[in-house]
């Protein structure tokens, strides 16, 4: 059985004094339930002070991405032992806006990848083809390939440690999300692809959805078989609608 994982994902959103105004408003929305387990990834400079307004709380702390060696002259990058340090307990890597806006290629995730993974930190890999990929029928060959790149240097045996996380590019922020059928559709693909790659072993990895899920369409998107959460950016950014969202609620 798959433990449903929500994922907040705030990008360049929230100064420290919000960061832990969501937490005091946010944590006694969700602290009676058990529907999944709760990951705020805020930007770097809130780490420390959000991470501090959630001790105590089973909600989990992540990154938003990182940078793949221990220390070093590589001005402005934080490695992941600084973000041990901080409590992370996930980090996202490939999202596409990192990918598009910033140029990261798959063999550099990978290694972002397992750098986490050696520290402990479970990484989110994130992997999605954008409208003209999907109007093209190329989505199995662009979702295929990211996959197959980004995990290349993930050991067998770390896999109820890694979490992918589907976002469709044209769904992410746009208000268009893909029905539950559409995702399911890559999903069971995604599933298929981590079978061939980790066999029995990838029955326990999570895959999220991402792109504008909100309360209204949690629930039936996790009524489809290889859905075990969400990655959610707008909708996470107000306590009340993403509590809704964490309590996996219909509404
Ligand atoms: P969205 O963002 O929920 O605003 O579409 C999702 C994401 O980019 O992770």
């Amino acid at each position: 059985m798959r433990q449903p994982i929500i994922a907040a994902n705030w990008k360049m959103h929230k100064l420290n004094s919000e960061a832990v105004a969501f937490a005091e408003s946010f944590l006694p929305l969700v602290q009676d339930s058990d529907a999944a387990e709760i990951v705020l990834a805020p930007p770097f400079t809130a780490l420390s002070s959000l991470g501090s307004a959630l001790a105590g709380s089973s909600v989990q702390l992540a990154a938003q991405n990182v940078y793949p060696e221990e220390s070093g002259a590589f001005t402005a990058e934080i490695s992941p032992p600084m973000l041990v340090d901080l409590g992370c307990r996930y980090t996202l890597v490939g999202h596409s806006e990192r990918r598009a806006l910033f140029g990261e290629q798959d063999d550099f995730i990978a290694r972002k990848a397992l750098a986490l993974l050696e520290v402990g930190i479970r990484p989110i890999v994130c992997v999605g083809e954008t409208l003209e990929e999907r109007e093209a029928g190329r989505i199995e060959d662009v979702v295929g390939g990211q996959l197959q790149g980004s995990l290349a240097s993930i050991p067998a045996g770390t896999t109820s440690e890694i979490v992918i996380a589907y976002e469709p590019v044209w769904a992410i922020g746009t208000g268009k999300t893909a029905t539950p059928e559409m995702a399911q559709e890559v999903h069971g693909f995604i599933r298929k692809e981590l079978s061939t790659r980790f066999g029995e072993g990838s029955e326990e990895i999570r895959i999220q959805y991402g792109g504008s899920v909100k309360p209204e369409n949690i629930a039936d998107l996790m009524d489809q078989p290889d859905i075990d959460g969400a990655l959610v950016g707008g909708a996470s950014l107000d306590p009340v609608s993403f509590a809704k969202v964490a309590r996996l609620q219909r509404s």
